[in-house]
């Protein structure tokens, strides 16, 4: 068949003519990849899966009900365009309930959007021209470089090194790149290294965000899952409404992956540039959707039980990890512990990188974890594992364990 017009059409910023043609396997594809071979040639084991990103647990039942009866109800069915106001309330009296942030104004300080995924790609939008920067972390997570980049904007990406902390160095910006800078893009909890952020480094941040007049956006998708402190805000931090917002989801905290509910809270100018962009997009989540988040928000003992469960099993699996020989610490935040990979095994097999290290352990052990190499060489486990209950978790892990005793590891 000859080739399709279309294939000449498609923009630059997917890769243009060559979009679709570019047979470079990219990590998860990999991992995928790998995992499916495993299970093909070791039917009889069991495949130990820490690589996912996402809960194991479903929403609350009382979340579902609330969900089922606001479905049937007539009123729900329309669009929602920037969002119920009881949505925002909910979302106001949550930030003073969790964090003690009080004073902020549901109808110009917050609005709901489809995941935090979608704020985060829509944000540039509001503040990006072509030739702007927008400043991320490295190892992260993208979206809001992408999309600056789609744009016609740059993404400046700052390494996360475990000798500071994992917070990004700042004074290291290059002045050009500085002065070019819009946007800061922060993740804590972060993804994938597991650091929170302190309270020194956030005074910091508003700081540098002044004297370089740049926009934060403080991705908090992992903020009510701390461990051993209690979860903290970056709006907390003094004038940190003068420069930026926060944005809070309820997929990691309540369990709701799948159903898209996120709001961007903080300084109105950037919440109104988000509402623009956002109203220029969709129409609003569902507003059933909407009414259960509140029941969410409302009920801070699901919270409470879910970092139970991932902080028992993130204490289980750093005492596993060490047995083996990881270099395992408990993380202040998510639900990830993320270590530097094994160099090799004794009197064996090299991995030169996290990506060889990661695929020897789906191939081999049928352990699956996801490999980050952008500074340094680090795998990362998530507590998100399948176990029914404490029994069944403590078998998995235990399993684990003995399959990676079997291997002498060199770090
Ligand atoms: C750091 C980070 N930000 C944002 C998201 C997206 O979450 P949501 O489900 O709210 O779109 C994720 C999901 O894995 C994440 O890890």
């Amino acid at each position: 068949m000859s080739e399709s017009y279309i294939q000449k059409l498609f923009a630059d910023r997917i890769g243009g003519e060559k979009f679709g043609k570019d047979t470079t396997i990219y990590k998860f594809e990999k991992i995928k990849r790998a995992k499916r071979a495993a299970i093909d040639a070791n039917p009889e084991m069991e495949m130990i899966d820490m690589g996912v990103g996402e809960p194991d647990w479903m929403a609350d039942p009382s979340v579902v009900e609330t969900l089922a009866k606001e479905a049937a109800k007539p009123e729900n069915r329309w669009y929602t365009d920037n969002g119920l106001p009881e949505f925002k309330e909910a979302a106001v009296k949550y930030m003073a309930d969790i964090f003690g942030i009080t004073g902020l104004d549901a109808s110009t300080q917050v609005n709901h959007s489809i995941g935090s995924k979608p704020a985060l790609a829509m944000m540039p939008s509001g503040f990006i021209n072509p030739g702007d920067v927008t400043l991320m972390t490295v190892p992260g997570y993208p979206v809001m470089g992408t999309h600056t980049e789609f744009l016609g904007g740059e993404a400046y990406n700052m390494p996360l090194k475990k000798e500071n902390g994992f917070l990004p160095n700042l004074d290291e910006v290059p002045l050009e790149v500085l002065s070019r800078a819009k946007l800061l893009c922060l993740n804590y909890p972060n993804n994938p290294t597991g650091a929170i952020a302190t309270t020194t480094f956030y005074d910091k941040v508003v700081r540098f965000a002044k004297d370089n007049n740049l926009v934060v956006i403080q991705d908090a998708a992992y903020a009510a899952l701390v461990y051993g402190a209690e979860p903290t805000s970056f709006l907390k931090v003094d004038g940190a409404l003068d420069v930026g917002v926060e944005i809070h989801s309820l997929s990691k905290a309540y369990n709701m992956t799948g159903w898209r509910l996120a709001f961007v809270v903080g300084n109105p100018l950037i919440v109104s540039a988000f509402a623009n962009v956002k109203d220029n997009n969709d129409s609003g989540q569902f507003a059933a959707i909407q009414k259960a988040g509140i029941k969410a928000l409302e009920t801070p003992a699901i919270t409470k039980r879910t970092v139970a469960k991932y902080e028992r099993r993130l204490k289980l699996m750093v005492d596993m990890l060490r047995g083996a020989g990881f270099d395992a610490e408990m993380p202040g935040g998510t639900f990830y512990l993320y270590l530097p990979s094994p160099k090799g095994i004794k009197d064996g097999e090299r991995f030169v990188t996290g990506e060889e290290a990661s695929q020897f352990l789906i191939k081999e052990k049928l352990i699956s974890t996801v490999p980050w190499d952008n500074v340094g060489n680090f795998l990362r486990f998530s507590a998100t594992f399948e176990a029914k209950d404490e029994q069944e978790e403590t078998c998995v892990l235990s399993m684990m364990g003995q399959r990676l005793k079997e291997v002498n590891f060199e770090f």
